[in-house]
């Protein structure tokens, strides 16, 4: 038996101000489409920004269902529309943001939105930076490595 361990780098903003430009704008298209998050189940809207390597935005939100799992989360939403119109532009990066959040503690994507983020990053082979907002602290990484480690991957499919 070996034991190992995986470490996570990623960086912890205090406040907005202190966030890079592009950054910041890309969050802010990611608050504004959380307002417009329909989530009346959950009462937990949620925006996402995508930047394309071309500089296009396309931003989503969350979409629930009375039917539950019938429901969309706001990350998968605006990436799979910028993959529907952009199929060959890279994805560079992807900001997240909650309208409220019970916790206060800054957005996490669930485990499906990362893995579908991995499929976009490992399609382009370019990482695509993750900026998770939050009303106290925003969180920066580099790529999806640090939140889907150790991941299912198409390499392990057999395929033809
Ligand atoms: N949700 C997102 O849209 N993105 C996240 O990162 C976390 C969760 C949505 C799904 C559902 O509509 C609601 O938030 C509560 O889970």
């Amino acid at each position: 038996m070996k034991e190992l361990t995986l470490q996570i780098k990623y960086a912890e903003y205090p406040e907005l101000a202190m966030v890079a430009m592009q950054d910041r704008l890309l969050i802010e298209k990611a608050r504004e489409a959380a307002s417009n998050g329909y989530a009346p189940y959950s009462g937990f809207q949620v925006g996402a920004a995508v930047l394309l390597e071309n500089g296009i935005i396309i931003t989503g939100n969350n979409q629930e269902n009375a039917a539950y799992p019938s429901g969309l989360c706001a990350e998968r939403t605006a990436i799979f529309y910028a993959a529907s119109q952009y199929p060959a532009i890279p994805i560079r990066a992807i900001a997240v943001s909650a309208l409220k959040t019970q916790s206060g503690d800054f957005v996490k994507p669930c485990g499906a939105c990362r893995q579908v983020i991995a499929e976009y990053e490992d399609l382009a082979k370019s990482p695509i930076r993750i900026i998770l907002d939050g009303p106290s602290t925003i969180v920066i990484l580099d790529s999806i490595d640090a939140l889907l480690p150790l991941r299912f991957k198409k390499e392990d499919l057999r395929l033809g």
